[in-house]
């Protein structure tokens, strides 16, 4: 009989010194020499360096062992300087679970292709650097969610099939719903924004769809969405929520998860310096900075990818650029009283990435928000009962979305949003 068996990383604590331990994993690596056989094994919580020695009844089974095989092992476990992570087991009982085939990635990542470990992301996900992103990712989440909580938001689920669209139409993906169409949704705000007359304050993180054609480090066709709404509120309580979401959620992030990010060698200083308040500059101010930078872009134009990489790098961590054209925001945005000219809108942007999230006021009067419906040649039908909000007893709300994946890319320093998520979705890629 085994013992209970205990996960690596309790071995690596420390815990199990000079004890008899049982593990379970699978082979991660595997060298021979003439006495012994080094094999390493992983699980969930970490690696850890086996050895077998020839005379010991288990040489046969570690010699028959494979790269990936599940095997369950009992031994002694000894400090050892020389091996990774500072403690070794001795094996004395071996047995193997699943025998694997000749697994197909040998080498790891920088030897073999992107676009092999791509293909074969089904197995890539166990390897040690997306085991910590994914840890990461779990941990970001848990902490959206405890930030939240812990600021009277009810979470609620939107639905993911819609019949019109809440970002314009040329990122809508269309599909058959039976004999109607319908689509796959953007952003789940249209109906935050219906439950807030409810609930106040809600939140969720749910999945949106992009038929994103763009091919950047920053795009997927499917991705993981952080989107609060609140009633009575203003764009001063939006960017306030929006900092100290940002900065609850790095300070944590570097706190519990600095083994992770070391291994991941990103730079946790980074995490540790986002403090609130975060700048705030003007669209108009943007421009004005971009020009004096030498790029060529005019008043009311939209910023592109290299633009706000331009921009952030002077600020070094997140900020805003608030107040932007009415041209190139969406219909639900509220304009400025004083300046219809410019909405109430506001993109939070960090260096490298650009822009990782986008709120803002809603248009609270059913006049208004008739007008810009109209201007853009929407379809009034299409939107009825979002109108129907501000026809009984609307009031000022605001809210943004945050984009999951390219905070992780940027908390991480990940090369591409690709890794930031299991089984990413772009325009080429849907397969595993
Ligand atoms: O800027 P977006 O389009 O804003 C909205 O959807 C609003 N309705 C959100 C709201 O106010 N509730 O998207 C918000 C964020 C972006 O800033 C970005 O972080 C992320 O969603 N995002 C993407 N992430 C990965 N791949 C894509 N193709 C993305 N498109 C948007
Ligand atoms: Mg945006």
């Amino acid at each position: 009989m085994l013992m209970p068996v205990v996960a690596i990383q309790t071995v690596l604590d420390g815990k199990k010194e000079g004890k008899s331990a049982t593990i379970r994993g699978w082979i991660y690596r595997k060298r021979e020499s003439k006495q012994t056989i080094f094999l390493i094994i992983r699980d969930a919580s970490g690696v850890i360096q086996c050895t077998v020695k020839r005379d010991n009844p288990s040489w046969s089974q570690a010699e028959k062992v494979t790269i990936e095989s599940s095997v369950v092992l009992e031994g002694i476990v000894k400090q050892d300087k020389r091996a990774p992570g500072g403690y070794e087991i001795a094996i004395e009982k071996l047995s193997v679970i699943g025998l694997a085939e000749t697994f197909p990635i040998t080498k790891g990542k920088g030897k073999e292709s992107e676009e092999f470990l791509r293909d074969n992301r089904h197995l890539w996900l166990r390897s040690r650097r997306m085991n910590l992103i994914m840890k990461v990712r779990s941990e970001v989440l848990r902490f959206t969610h405890d930030f939240f909580r812990k600021e009277d938001f009810i979470e609620v689920s939107p639905p993911m099939f819609i019949s019109s669209a809440c970002e314009g139409g040329s990122t809508l993906f269309g599909l058959k719903y039976f004999d109607k169409q319908l689509y796959l949704t953007q952003s789940a705000q249209l109906y935050l924004e219906a439950l807030i007359y409810s609930l106040e304050k809600v939140y969720c993180v749910a999945p949106s769809f992009r038929a994103e054609k763009s091919r950047t480090i920053r795009h997927l066709t499917e991705y993981w969405h952080i989107e609060p709404e609140w009633a009575f509120a203003d764009m001063d309580d939006l960017m306030r929520v929006e900092e100290d979401l940002m900065s609850y959620i790095c300070q944590r992030t570097a706190k519990n998860c600095k083994k992770e990010i070391e291994s991941l060698g990103a730079d946790i200083s980074k995490l540790k310096a986002v403090k609130t308040p975060f700048p705030r500059i003007t669209y108009t101010e943007a421009i004005e900075k971009l020009n004096a930078k030498g790029f060529k872009i005019k008043w009311g134009e939209d910023f592109g990818f290299e633009d706000e990489k331009a921009l952030a790098e002077e600020f070094g961590g997140p900020f805003f650029v608030y107040a932007y054209p009415r041209q190139i925001k969406a219909f639900y945005c509220k304009s400025h009283r004083d300046n219809p000219d410019l909405v109430m809108s506001t993109d939070m942007l960090v260096p490298r990435i650009g822009e990782i999230s986008t709120g803002g006021a809603r248009e609270d009067s059913k006049e208004e928000l008739l007008k810009r419906i109209s201007e853009l040649g929407l379809r009034e039908e299409d939107y009825r009962w979002y109108i129907d909000l501000r026809r009984y007893g609307t009031v000022p709300h605001v809210g943004f979305g945050l984009g999951l994946e390219r905070l992780l890319t940027w908390m991480l320093d990940l090369e591409n949003i690709i890794d930031s998520i299991p089984f990413p979705r772009t325009i080429r890629r849907f397969y595993p």
